[in-house]
């Protein structure tokens, strides 16, 4: 009777991903436009690989200037209607969109973990529910695009602002948490009552075109439409296109620089999330039993250290510094390194030979570094399925100087850095010598030193005895080079993806225009 069970789930496991691998097959070689799936203009392709075994999973258009101008044409004769259809109209169908991507939630989440390496139990499944969520919230906010009445010297001139759609969104995505991140900026720039072109990640294709399509069952075509292709050759036009009315990124800190430069020129407005070098702080008097697992899970080693989030440097006081590296070392060990679509795994794949090479350069600079020590991973995986893949267990290090690579730059890998400390001040200004400003995580049980942290630390999402990640409804976003504006919850949608303009009707009293 269990082994029926076992061999059912298994079977059922098997088909879910011949399911999915045919799917990446379906929607090979294809954009979104006007609400259909169709070959691009440009017949070149590029293979999209599955890093868990190096397979071709499908392909992806290579779409430049030529698919770019079509494509925003084309929203842009969408949003002539869709601008006019009532807000609570596009948020209710924006929120159908999310019904419709539940009723294909393992799918969608096989997909994720294809194009991905992301484990499917960790992150595929919830990242799934997290991209619904997001879209539901958002299609139920569409009756908030108010504007403000401002008092006036004379009844006889009302003033006031509406809040009204921009136009053509360009959005650009990244492959680390994609779908998540393809809502954030998709829902409330549909229930606001902009179209949207998105440019995926060439390394993680797939999953968005998959989930862009399943929300075209219920979108009016050409309201939502997704291409594929490289950086410079499709994201740059995209950006650039005069059409484009309002740009949305997130990616890494150089490539958002230049996106800003690509929007001056026209004066777009830019939403930038530019990722972290996010620390951790463990005070001596702070819970261990809390801190441990809790700086486990904020180092995002279930995401192979790849968001933008993780709290990759750790600053522990000296006092409990031997029982924190013990702690965390031990919950390490627990964490299963595997096949990302297997349920058992904890932590999947490293998503590209780069990010892989990228993880290994640090390595590198690590073991070079007169004292580092490696408190745990460190060495690929020497079984012959991992081996293959872009493996790379959860790493731990210290002995790091602070002014090391190591410890500046966003390595975006499964590698985490412990730093000591004794004093309060010049911990905080280490902490907050990076040119991010993203994320903070702060573990104690003294109220004052938190409240002093909060002030005092230079992050724009600062979490204390908790370090989750960013959730629907809870407004995320960088200071310093880490962004601009905030994503996730209403402020996004308001402040983003709308225009305000500021009328005065006066009834037509000559006195109330003195
Ligand atoms: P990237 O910033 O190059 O790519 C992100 C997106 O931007 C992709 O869709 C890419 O095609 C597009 N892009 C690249 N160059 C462009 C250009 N010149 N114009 C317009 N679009 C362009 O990031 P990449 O190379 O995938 O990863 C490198 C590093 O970036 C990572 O190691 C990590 O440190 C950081 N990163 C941060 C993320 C975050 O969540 N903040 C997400 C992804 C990467
Ligand atoms: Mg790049």
């Amino acid at each position: 009777m269990v082994e029926d069970t076992v061999m059912a789930r298994s079977q059922e496991r098997d088909d879910g991903n011949v399911l999915a691998r045919e799917t990446a097959e379906r929607l090979s070689a294809k954009i979104l436009l006007g609400g259909t799936l169709r070959p691009a203009e440009t017949s070149e392709t590029f293979d999209v690989i599955h890093p868990g075994d190096l397979s071709v999973i499908g392909r992806a258009p290579r779409c430049g200037k030529a698919d770019v101008d079509a494509v925003v044409e084309n929203a842009q004769q969408a949003f002539i209607q869709w601008r006019d259809v009532p807000a609570r109209e596009r948020g209710r169908m924006v929120q159908l969109a999310a019904d419709q991507i539940e009723l294909e939630k393992d799918l969608v989440a096989r997909v994720l973990s294809l194009d991905t390496g992301n484990a499917l139990r960790t992150q595929s499944r919830p990242e799934t529910a997290s991209t619904i969520d997001l879209t539901r919230m958002f299609g139920g906010l569409a009756g908030e695009l108010k504007g403000e009445t401002v008092p006036s010297a004379s009844s006889d001139v009302l003033q006031y602002s509406v809040r009204e759609p921009i136009g053509v969104v360009g959005g650009i995505i990244p492959w680390n948490a994609p779908l998540f991140l393809f809502v954030a900026k998709v829902a409330p720039a549909l229930a606001a009552g902009n179209t949207v072109v998105i440019k995926t990640a060439e390394q993680a294709p797939m999953c968005v075109l998959l989930v862009a399509e399943i929300m075209n069952r219920v979108l009016p075509p050409g309201v939502l439409n997704v291409i594929s292709g490289y950086g410079e050759e499709c994201g740059k036009p995209l950006c650039e296109h005069p059409l484009v009315r309002k740009i949305t990124f997130t990616g890494s800190m150089p490539v958002g620089c230049a996106i800003a430069g690509y929007a001056a020129p026209k004066l777009c407005p830019v939403t930038l999330e530019l990722g972290g070098k996010n620390p951790a702080i463990i005070l001596p008097d702070a819970d261990v039993e809390l801190a441990v697992p809790g700086i486990v899970d904020g180092m995002r080693y279930t995401r192979q250290g790849q968001a933008c989030t993780a709290a990759t440097r750790v600053f522990v006081h000296e006092r409990l510094y031997d029982r924190v590296i013990e702690g965390v070392v031990a919950k390490l060990a627990e964490l299963k390194l595997g096949d990302p679509l297997n349920d058992e795994t904890d932590i999947g794949c490293i998503i590209s030979e780069e990010q892989f090479n990228r993880t290994l350069h640090y390595m590198e600079i690590a073991r070079s570094t007169p004292g580092a020590r490696v408190l745990y991973g460190g060495e690929r995986p020497t079984d012959p399925y991992l081996g293959k893949g872009y493996f790379y267990p959860p790493t731990l290090l210290d002995g790091i100087p602070l002014t090391s690579h190591i410890c500046q730059d966003e390595i975006f890998g499964p590698v985490a850095t412990v730093l000591p400390f004794t004093d309060f001040d010049a911990m905080i200004r280490d902490a907050n010598d990076t040119p991010y400003g993203l994320a903070a995580n702060l573990w104690t049980r003294d109220l004052a030193r938190a409240m002093e942290f909060v002030d005092r630390i230079e992050a724009g999402f600062v979490q204390v005895n908790q370090c989750v990640a960013p959730r629907s409804n809870v407004s995320y976003g960088g200071l310093k080079m880490s962004g601009l504006g905030k994503e996730y919850a209403l402020d996004s949608m308001l402040n983003h993806f709308t225009q305000s303009k500021t009328v005065l009707i006066n009834r037509g009293s000559p006195a109330a225009t003195l």
